[in-house]
């Protein structure tokens, strides 16, 4: 397996929980991704501590550093080649790419977003959520397109939105399933299980449970312990 990792950089842009555990998925050789560098466009990112602490290459490549949107996307991308990165992973990244990076990465660059899309794109998920009133929310891992957060759906987590909840107990709700989903959907891009073709995500070889691929991949074990979805069902009124 070690020969075949596929080198990944990570995004970041503040606090790097989701970067975290990416890191902590990855530290098992047998993961099929290893994360070789973190880039931040801001100098007092949080993971930027935290990613150095761990031993991965960190570098900050900030806007203020770069004349165009473009000519910051492209320092990025230099700094990708340097990383011989395979695959780039968005983790709270907070800036919209340009288009002609994104389409150079597109089918190798992955984000998380905190809500189930199509729903809720965009920011301000988790009040935005409760505003309208929905019962189950969660967080998707897609591939990244020009348009943001509208890229193929790799995989998603639902939690349950309780009654009480304010817009922090169901960030830190949905946060929780985002550190359970975004290892499992690196690795499925990482092995070659999901790949984007035609604009769609292809999800494919699960040899070694061709019956139930599907709803293995959209549970990941941590997660339906917690919260089956009959257990849902029975919790939201
Ligand atoms: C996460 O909620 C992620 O889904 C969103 O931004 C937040 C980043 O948090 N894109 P962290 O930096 O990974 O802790």
């Amino acid at each position: 397996m070690s020969a075949q990792r596929k080198r990944t950089v990570v995004l970041i842009s503040g606090r790097g929980s989701n970067m975290t555990a990416l890191i902590a998925a990855a530290s098992d050789p047998a993961f099929p991704a290893e994360i070789v560098g973190v880039i931040s466009d801001k100098a007092d990112a949080a993971g930027l501590g935290v990613a150095k602490a761990r031993g991965i290459a960190t570098q900050v490549i900030s806007r203020a550093g770069h004349g165009s949107k473009q000519a910051h996307d492209a320092a990025i991308d230099a700094a990708l080649a340097a990383f011989n990165a395979e695959i780039v992973a968005l983790a709270g990244y907070m800036r919209i790419l340009t288009p002609g990076f994104v389409q150079k990465w597109q089918g190798r660059m992955i984000n998380i977003h905190p809500a189930l899309l199509p729903a809720f794109k965009g920011l301000d998920t988790h009040a935005r959520a409760l505003a309208a009133g929905i019962r189950i929310h969660g967080c998707t891992v897609h591939f990244v397109t020009p348009e943001m957060d509208d890229g193929p759906i790799i995989a998603q987590a639902a939690v349950p939105v309780m009654v009480g909840d304010n817009a922090d107990t169901l960030a830190a709700r949905v946060l929780k399933a985002e550190h359970q989903l975004y290892p499992l959907a690196l690795g499925l891009v990482a092995e070659g299980k999901a790949r984007m073709a035609a604009g769609r995500t292809v999800l494919a070889h699960f040899a070694d449970d061709a019956d139930n691929a599907t709803s293995v991949v959209m549970a990941p074990d941590p997660l339906r312990e917690e919260a089956d979805l009959e257990h849902l069902a029975r919790i939201t009124p």
